[in-house]
């Protein structure tokens, strides 16, 4: 019993290593057309949706170790394909008319930030304020 534990334990400590070796990629492209927005604007968007919606990701250590390594990475991939703030200026009229009705449904459902990232950043979760500063830029004409 105590060989099969042991036999156990070795491979998952041999797993764990093997898949250290399958990285994600953790760029950080140039930024081209960051969003122009008033300063308040920015800073809530820098400390709640950057490190998914921008390419200044801010990479923690614990990015560079799978499976978490894994995690981190598809939420940063998927994050920036679908809403990517370093090239909102790029967008036209209508995408961006489009992608600000996107944001505000993911402020009435309070899906974003993803709660799994509130669990380890929790300074990023929104204020009544944070949610006011969006909702007026929402509404603004461009
Ligand atoms: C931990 C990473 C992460 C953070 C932080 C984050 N998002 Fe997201 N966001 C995602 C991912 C992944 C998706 C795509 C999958 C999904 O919809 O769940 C997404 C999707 C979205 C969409 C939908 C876009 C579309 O094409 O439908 C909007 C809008 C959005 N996020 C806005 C925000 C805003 C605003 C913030 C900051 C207040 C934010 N997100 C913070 C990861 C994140």
């Amino acid at each position: 019993m105590k060989r099969a534990l042991r036999i156990v334990l070795l491979s998952l400590l041999g797993v764990f290593v093997i898949i250290q070796f399958f990285q994600p990629e953790r760029d950080n492209p140039p930024v081209r057309a960051e969003i122009a927005a008033a300063p308040e604007m920015k800073a809530v968007l820098r400390r709640a949706c950057y490190d998914c919606h921008s390419n200044e990701t801010v990479w923690p250590w614990y990015s560079y170790v799978n499976p978490m390594g894994w995690l981190v990475g598809g939420h940063v991939r998927e994050g920036r394909a679908h809403l990517n703030f370093s090239e909102w200026e790029s967008l036209e009229t209508q995408k961006r008319y489009h992608m600000k009705q996107e944001i505000l449904e993911v402020l009435e459902d309070g899906s974003m930030p993803l709660p799994s990232y509130l669990l380890l950043h929790g300074d990023a979760e929104l204020t009544a304020e944070d949610r006011g500063v969006l909702e007026r830029w929402v509404s603004e004409a461009r």
